[in-house]
């Protein structure tokens, strides 16, 4: 029987995705603490008004013990160059008695990648995984939970990462663009976390998926041309070029790879990595609109694409 969970530290909330999931967190009634580098050079840290934030030596146990102290749970939000310093937040958590970690994971299922080309540039999460797993098999009442989400679309759209470059009005379509792949928004994101943080028991030791909706490229074409009334370019290109692209970048040190590698992964055909059952099938988290998504998410003018 695993106890409620009431108290979360969440570290790197202060980044691109934390800020949403420590918005969720703190809305879903859980007492939340931020934890933040005292090397961080972030100056302008989002943490909302009277939110307690613990400044912490990432690399010394006994201050993030210390931090850790009285907490639940661990969210771990860090980006990148943070992925590595978790296994230290791990031992500390496990001192400290936490009962719930949740490491940064937040994009593809990095369960399904070992050892291929695009798991040797998220190796990193892979093995905290793989400590997480260790820890609680000898700790009983120490748990985790993985969420891997998919692309960040809120992001990904803005940004051209979602095939669309919306101020060129083009596009680049992988293989027959039909097949789904898996997009969360950044607010479904926390959303996801604060109910698994609220669903303990079912979520124990798991690798989950959420996502806001599947889709796939043709159906984002679409949906972009009808609701903009502009006419995207579209070219094609097949995921073995895009994979061997990654392939080329990588053998040259290029870790810009990861974007090939992950453009197959979610649009070859065949690819399978839509998200099926998952979280949101497991603790009722619904799924959005993908229309309404896109429609919030567009310019208000065509001449602002
Ligand atoms: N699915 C997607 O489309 C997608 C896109 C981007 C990222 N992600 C994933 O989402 C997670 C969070 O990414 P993000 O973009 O939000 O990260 P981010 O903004 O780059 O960084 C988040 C926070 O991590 C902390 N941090 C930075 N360097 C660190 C270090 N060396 N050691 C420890 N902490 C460090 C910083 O917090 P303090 O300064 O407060 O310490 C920073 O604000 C990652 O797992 C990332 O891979 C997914």
């Amino acid at each position: 029987m695993v106890s409620p969970i009431k108290t979360v530290a969440v570290l790197g909330g202060s980044g691109n995705l934390g800020p949403f999931i420590v918005q969720e967190l703190v809305a879903a009634g859980f007492a939340v603490t931020g934890v933040t580098r005292e090397a961080s050079t972030n100056s302008t840290p989002k943490f909302p008004d009277g939110l307690p934030v613990k400044s912490v030596d990432y690399g010394s146990l006994d201050a993030l013990k210390m931090a850790f102290d009285g907490q639940d749970a661990v969210v771990s939000i860090v980006g990148a160059p943070g992925i590595g310093a978790q296994k230290l937040a791990v031992d500390a958590a496990l001192a400290a008695g936490v009962k719930r970690f949740i490491p940064s994971e937040f994009g593809i299922n990095t369960r399904k990648v070992r050892g291929t080309p695009i798991g040797k540039i998220v190796a990193g999460k892979i093995d905290v995984v793989d400590y997480l797993q260790e820890k609680a098999k000898k700790n009983p009442s120490f748990t985790w939970t993985g969420l891997s989400t998919g692309l960040f679309f809120d992001v990904a759209l803005k940004i051209g990462a979602a095939g669309i470059n919306l101020k060129d009005k083009t596009a680049t379509v992988i293989d027959s663009g039909n097949e789904k792949w898996q997009a969360s928004q950044r607010s479904h994101i926390g959303k996801a976390v604060a109910a698994i943080l609220h669903h303990p028991e079912e979520t124990a030791n798991k690798y989950l998926g959420t996502a806001s909706f599947n889709l796939s490229q043709n159906e984002l074409i679409d949906l972009v041309e009808e609701l903009t009334g502009v006419k995207l370019t579209v070219t094609h290109a097949s995921s073995a070029d895009v994979q061997k692209a990654g392939e080329e970048k990588l053998a040259q040190g290029d870790f810009r790879a990861f974007l090939d590698f992950l453009r197959a992964h979610n649009h070859a055909d065949g690819a399978g990595n839509a998200l099926t059952g998952g979280a949101n099938e497991l603790i009722g988290l619904p799924y959005e609109d993908l229309r309404e998504v896109v429609k919030g998410l567009l310019p208000s003018s065509t001449g602002d694409l």
